[in-house]
């Protein structure tokens, strides 16, 4: 029986088909395969616009005309620093953590010191949060790539404000300004990984946000969600599957096996889409961009190799972290970043939702149906 009702309810696993609110920041549409952002496909987006103004299309609804980007972009840039107490934060923790943890803890860090931080201080949900939400965006690079580099024993790199997002995020972490080729496939991957409507991460914001908690204990949750290989996970256990099987002729056995074991193939399937990710030409393009300028035609085998394994055994698709992994892999990050670095996109959707959900706030708070032991008692 349900908590609160006599009937027998239908139980949705998972909120499998279940719709619980309406979001006008994207729309995922698995019958024309498409992403929309604000109603702009994201392949549009990707082909011509920077990571900022998404960023801005994301937290305002409408892309930024030159005055306004120019001053977005400053803003964004002035706040890129990493302050010494999260400096500190970081340092005190193990090299051995997941640097999932790690971006957690910064992010916690870095609310504990807002003692602003609580929503309804100012009039407006968006007056509240946008501060917040530009701060973290500009803050998390510099946190991803100080931990990447402090596993290798290098030293902090301060940022660079005559570098945009993507250039600097790759400076910081890496000690040199970009290629071209390579700042654009990040950049890339950047922009498609923004947004995704109620995906498991955003939805735990919303969930928090929806308490009146704050804009940070909403980003932290979000981030505990993004580590799990079912979602945004994922895109670091396709590389650890690419490591394993080595070589594309190794592709069909390596699947088989898996299968066999009942194994689940990461960065394969998708919740909503159920024929291809309308974000994986664009990255699939991005990723055989890098593979030639790094002169790694093995990588492209090996992808393409296990896709159609895959697609002969299950008619399963990949999803948008089956060409991240490997992009990323040859850009030079180590594995473990590479959910954290999904996260620094992210976190522009998450805090768009959070405004969203402000905006019109419900509690959210679904019913079970008990199955435990009947009424019982002590005596
Ligand atoms: N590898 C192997 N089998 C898969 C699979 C995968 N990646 N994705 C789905 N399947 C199979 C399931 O085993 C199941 O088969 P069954 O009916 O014989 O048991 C069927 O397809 C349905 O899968 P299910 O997990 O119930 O669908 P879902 O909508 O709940 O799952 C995901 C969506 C994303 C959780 C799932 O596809 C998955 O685990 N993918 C791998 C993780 C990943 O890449 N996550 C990133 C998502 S963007």
């Amino acid at each position: 029986m349900s908590e609160e009702s006599a009937s027998e309810p239908e139980i949705h696993k998972g909120l499998a088909g279940v719709v619980v609110d309406a979001t006008a920041i994207s729309s995922v549409n698995p019958a024309t395969n498409s992403l929309l952002y604000r109603g702009y496909p994201v392949q549009e987006l990707a082909a011509s616009c920077s990571f900022e103004e998404v960023a801005y299309l994301l937290w305002h609804g409408e892309l930024p005309d030159g005055d306004a980007l120019r001053a977005f972009e400053a803003a964004e840039r002035e706040q890129r620093a990493l302050p010494q107490n999260v400096r500190r934060a970081i340092d005190d923790i193990p090299t051995s953590a997941h640097p999932m943890d790690v971006l957690r803890t910064a992010v916690s860090v870095i609310g504990a010191d807002d003692a602003d931080g609580a929503f309804g201080a100012l009039p407006s949900p968006f007056e509240t949060v946008y501060p917040k939400a530009l701060r973290l965006t500009a803050q998390l690079p510099s946190i991803v790539a100080y931990d990447q580099r402090r596993r290798h024993g290098m030293p902090l790199l301060e940022p660079r404000d005559d570098l945009d997002f993507a250039s600097n995020f790759l400076y910081m972490t890496f000690g040199e300004v970009p290629e071209a080729v390579v700042a654009d496939a990040f950049r890339v991957s950047l922009v498609l990984y923004a947004e995704h409507s109620f995906n498991a991460s955003t939805f735990t914001a919303r969930v928090i946000a929806s308490t009146l908690s704050d804009v940070y204990s909403a980003v932290t949750g979000a981030i505990g969600a993004l580590k799990g290989p079912l979602h945004g996970g994922a895109n670091e256990a396709v590389m650890v599957a690419f490591e394993e099987i080595g070589t594309a002729e190794n592709a069909e056995r390596w699947l088989d096996d898996a299968l066999a074991a009942r194994r689940k193939v990461m960065g394969f399937g998708h919740r909503v889409y159920k024929n291809g990710d309308s974000r994986v030409p664009t990255m699939r393009d991005a990723l055989g961009r890098l593979a030639e300028h790094y002169d790694r035609p093995d990588v492209l085998e090996l992808y393409t190799a296990l896709e159609q394994a895959m697609d002969a055994r299950k008619g399963i698709k990949p999803n948008l972290d089956y060409p991240s992994g490997p992009a990323y892999h040859l850009m030079g990050f180590d594995t473990p970043t590479f959910t954290p670095i999904f996260a620094a996109a992210r976190v522009t959707g998450w805090t768009a939702h959070v405004v969203e959900q402000l905006e019109s706030n419900s509690l959210i708070r679904p019913l079970s149906t008990y199955v435990g032991p009947p009424e019982r008692h002590l005596s």
